[in-house]
């Protein structure tokens, strides 16, 4: 059993999937190193619900506070892939 706990390609990856076709023009939000790049404006763009940059937008459901603190998790984690 592994020891880490969030890894990128079992539950980011998989959780961003849907949203690549409506992000691939910025970046492709299911490559490793691009989100990993990226992944304080990624964090601070699903984090903070009711702003107006909050992704994912209307209509989508936003993210669980459960999703949220997973990403969170894997940038504290040093980025598992
Ligand atoms: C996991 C889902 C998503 C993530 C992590 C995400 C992340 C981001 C980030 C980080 C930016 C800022 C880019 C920059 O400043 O250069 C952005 C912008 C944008 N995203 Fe997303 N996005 C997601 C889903 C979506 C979806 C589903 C849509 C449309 C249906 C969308 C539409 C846009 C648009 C139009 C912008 C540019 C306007 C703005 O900066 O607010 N995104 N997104």
């Amino acid at each position: 059993m592994s020891t880490q706990s969030v890894s990128f390609q079992n539950d980011i990856m998989p959780l961003f999937n849907q949203y690549k076709a409506n992000m691939i023009w910025r970046f492709d939000i299911t490559n490793y190193e691009v989100v990993k790049d990226n992944a304080q404006m990624i964090y601070d763009r699903i984090s903070n619900q009711g702003d107006s940059g909050y992704m994912p937008p209307p209509p989508f459901d936003p993210f669980t506070p459960q999703q949220i603190a997973m990403f969170k998790a894997w940038m504290d984690e040093g980025f598992p892939p």
